[in-house]
């Protein structure tokens, strides 16, 4: 039962108790602008807080999403007690600074330090990944994804029964699992608990969306408006909507030949739907903090967003799958821009920079 609502305090058996957490409440919502709701079992229920300019969120798996989880999930995010070795976190690979990126092509940060066959995504706005997760979608959501790393002996390397056990040792977590989940610590639950952190990693406050939004009478200036027009008409058929993706998967002619090697890496979703026509087909990015989140594409091998812009411009690679949105050169591949048209569009992914979320102290790492 719900007890934020306005019915008669004083005929209310529990008033005092009432009160006293509706002032808690107060005071900690004072800091959080998120709508919560106390419950009966001392769980805040969270919304996500949607900016305004977005679209509704996905339906939700069932994982609850508490505060506390929320809490429990970023505590989790930032400990390296969760790998094998005690020394890598998620935060290993995902740095709060570059929108939960790691600014490397390719890491050789796991603990088998070989390195790994695609660069670290971002991770903001997955409340709306309704494709799935990774580069090829070949995680369903959140509350499988977190498996990988977890056990990936090129990433964190844990067993799951150990990982139990290490923070069953762990009083703390005992008392937030306990009160989170009304259970012992499993790991399905470690990964519940991820996922509510990520989903919360809502970024939508750039000078793009306070402009959007008509907030904070924010401007842009000539340049960076022809840039919003121009990467509408360009890129927008990917790159579409507030969340700049449209979430599924196009061959952006990054390469003509997708050859077999290690469980199908090169050949993007296909490794997932087997279907032809998924061939070289990766997930559409976002474009949202990309100037933050260098080197692009899913190996990382453009280091600035010129060399993305020379991509698409002049060196499209033609395969069976190549999307046809790409041929904007009268049927011929590639994306024609002026000089001026280029500087145009680098102006406007450069006030998709979201510094609010990259200095959200609650989403940091504080313990
Ligand atoms: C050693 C580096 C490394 C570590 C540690 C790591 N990740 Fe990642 N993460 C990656 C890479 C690389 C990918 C892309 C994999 C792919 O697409 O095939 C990725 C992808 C993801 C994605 C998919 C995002 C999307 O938009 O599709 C999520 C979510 C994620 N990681 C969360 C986590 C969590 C949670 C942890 C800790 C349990 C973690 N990662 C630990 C490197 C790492
Ligand atoms: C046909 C769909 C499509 C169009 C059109 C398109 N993109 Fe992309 N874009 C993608 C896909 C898919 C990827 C990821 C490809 C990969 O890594 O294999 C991507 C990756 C990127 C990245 C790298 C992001 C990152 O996080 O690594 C940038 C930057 C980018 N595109 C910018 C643009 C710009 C600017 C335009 C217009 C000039 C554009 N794109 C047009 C589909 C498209």
């Amino acid at each position: 039962m719900r007890r934020h609502s306005t019915f008669l305090l004083f005929d209310f058996p529990g008033f005092k108790a009432f009160f006293f957490s509706a002032i808690l409440l107060l005071v900690s919502c004072k800091k959080e602008v998120v709508p919560e709701v106390l419950n009966e079992d001392g769980l805040h229920d969270l919304e996500l807080a949607r900016p305004a300019n977005f679209p509704a969120v996905m339906k939700q798996p069932d994982n609850r999403l508490t505060v506390q989880g929320v809490e429990l999930g970023r505590r989790l995010f930032y400990d390296a007690r969760l790998s094998g070795n005690n020394r890598i976190s998620c935060a290993s690979c995902h740095h709060q600074g570059l929108a939960f990126s790691d600014g490397l092509a390719l890491s050789n940060q796991g603990i088998s330090g070989k390195t790994l066959d695609r660069h670290a995504p971002v991770l903001f706005n997955l409340a709306w990944a309704n494709q799935g997760l990774f580069w090829d979608g070949g995680a369903k959501n959140l509350e499988s994804q977190a498996f990988g790393p977890l056990t990936s002996a090129d990433e964190m390397h844990q067993d799951l029964y150990e990982l139990e056990a290490e923070l069953k040792a762990i009083p703390d977590y005992v008392s937030r699992f306990k009160q989170v989940f009304n259970s012992e610590i499993k790991s399905a639950d470690v990964v519940k608990a991820l996922a509510q952190f990520q989903r919360t990693l809502i970024s939508g406050n750039s000078r793009y969306d306070q402009y959007i939004r008509q907030e904070k009478s924010a401007l842009l200036d000539a340049e960076e408006l022809l840039g919003m027009n121009l990467v509408k008409e360009k890129c927008g058929n990917c790159h579409a909507g507030a969340l700049f993706t449209d979430q599924i998967f196009h061959n952006n002619g990054l390469d003509d030949h997708f050859f077999e090697a290690y469980e199908g890496i090169y050949q993007g979703h296909f490794r997932v739907s087997f279907d032809p026509e998924d061939m070289g087909k990766f997930k559409t990015p976002s474009l949202r903090n990309v100037a933050l989140t260098a080197p692009y594409m899913h190996d990382g091998r453009f280091k600035t967003l010129e060399e993305v812009l020379d991509h698409y411009q002049s060196a499209i690679k033609i395969s069976l799958t190549t999307d046809v949105s790409l041929f904007q050169n009268q049927g011929k591949p590639g994306i024609p821009m002026s000089a001026i048209e280029r500087k145009a569009i680098l102006a406007f992914l450069n006030i998709l920079t979201d510094h609010d979320f990259i200095n959200n102290k609650a989403q940091g790492q504080t313990n």
